[in-house]
């Protein structure tokens, strides 16, 4: 097979994240990854320590690729090492990655490797809840400006882009959450390409993303990712992963996490690493069950709305999803004509899927994000963002999807 041209030999992701990163000879020849839980590791001399220390603290500027000697667990340990090997073949065009406890710790170390005070971040709206207060209420304090501009629209964000001062950051997510108004990465990427600055280009692709979106492809810098969501796949884990394009770009991003001590711990290390190589299968069958629901519930009485990528109307924002996504993925948002009071209605009705927030996993999920997710958001972002009072979202598991339809219809029908 000829070299794919993606930086990991000959291999493809499915089978690439099936047999790189880990050598059984390093676990007794265990087939899968012993658990390393020490949370310190003796060297064999006090030369190597040393070399280790100054790989560690940046004195020493290692080979491309060059990992310094395991010193102690907040730094690394075997299992983030074997997990973001694995992880990296699925991300196209990745170097490498670093893992952390949670996808706002790997959000907010991406943040703090890159942000200077008195300088600024481009940001599109709506934002994950978690990452707007993250911009509000620590990067805004520390002096950094957040020019926050709507999903989707291109003009604005080249233009907000262009006219920002010490530009240091620019932040999509796309598609957004709740809203799925969808980014163009390529256009935002070669905007931010031609500022005097050179801010670092980063994209949350938690909702499409490892299957149906590479954004690295498209000219961003770092990929970032709640593995609490799709990547660990069951509801029973948090998880974050930073991915990039370069070492340089890694070695900044560890080199904060050391200091904040929010890697992933062994245990859930090895719990990901073990879903990685079923990602693929459960997202094509999350997609799948999402579309037909989604399509399926296109014009029913209770509903203004139904928010999906193949049911987009604007001809922009079906030009972004065919050049960008390879499927549409799981998520779909429904908008009730009777408002909170018949989006609430319907969440008390609904029996098998569950009300709860968060997304990805093999359940299906459903949430009110303006009272729930999206709560922090202050009155003016809701209304410019769209994440309307009668906003419910849904996240589709692997169950048969016509007992999922089933379910929401009844759960229809039970609005007064
Ligand atoms: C798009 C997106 N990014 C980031 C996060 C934060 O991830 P975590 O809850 O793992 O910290 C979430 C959580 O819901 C999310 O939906």
């Amino acid at each position: 097979m000829a070299d794919l041209g993606n930086g990991h030999g000959d291999l493809r992701p499915r089978t690439a994240v099936l047999t790189r990163g880990f050598d059984p000879s390093l676990s007794f020849g265990s087939a899968r990854p012993a658990v390393f839980r020490s949370s310190t590791y003796a060297f064999v001399s006090p030369e190597a320590a040393e070399h280790a220390f100054a790989i560690t603290t940046g004195k020493f500027k290692p080979a491309d690729g060059e990992r310094a000697d395991l010193i102690y667990s907040r730094f690394s340990h075997p299992n983030a090492e074997i997990l973001e090997d694995q992880i990296v073949p699925l991300e196209p065009g990745a170097r490498e990655a670093a893992v952390f406890n949670s996808g706002m710790a790997a959000i907010m170390t991406a943040f703090f490797a890159f942000a200077k005070p008195d300088s600024t971040i481009v940001y599109t709206t709506p934002l994950y809840g978690g990452t707007t207060g993250l911009i509000h209420t620590f990067l805004e304090p520390f002096g950094v400006r957040g020019i926050a501009v709507p999903s989707g629209d291109a003009a604005r964000i080249d233009q907000a882009i262009r006219s920002a001062r010490n530009c240091c950051i620019v932040y999509l997510e796309t598609p957004a959450n709740p809203t799925l108004i969808m980014t163009d990465i390529e256009r935002a990427a070669g905007t931010a390409l031609h500022h005097p600055d050179r801010p670092v280009i980063m994209v949350d692709n938690t909702f499409l993303g490892p299957s149906f979106q590479h954004p690295l492809l498209w000219g961003a810098d770092i990929v970032l990712y709640s593995a609490t969501k799709y990547l660990s796949g069951f509801s029973d884990m948090l998880g974050g992963v930073a991915i990039t394009r370069t070492s340089e770009l890694i070695r900044k991003i560890r080199s904060r996490r050391s200091m904040f001590g929010n890697i992933l711990q062994p245990d859930e290390c090895w719990m990901l690493d073990g879903r990685l190589p079923t990602v693929a299968l459960r997202m094509n069958r999350q997609s799948k069950n999402a579309q037909r629901i989604a399509e399926a519930l296109v014009g029913h009485k209770r509903l203004s709305r139904v928010i999906y990528p193949t049911l987009f109307c604007d001809p922009e924002q079906k030009r972004i999803f065919e050049k960008q996504c390879a499927y549409p993925g799981g998520i779909f948002s429904l908008e009730f004509k009777g408002g909170k009071e018949a989006a609430f209605e319907f969440l008390r009705h609904v029996r098998i899927a569950k009300n709860a927030v968060s997304l990805g996993g093999v359940e299906t999920l459903t949430c009110h994000p303006r009272s729930t997710t999206h709560s922090g958001m202050s009155a003016a972002e809701l209304a410019e963002s769209g994440v309307t009072d009668g906003l419910v979202r849904v996240s589709a598991g692997i169950e048969d999807w016509r007992d999922l339809l089933a379910d929401f219809e009844q759960a229809l029908a039970a609005i007064g």
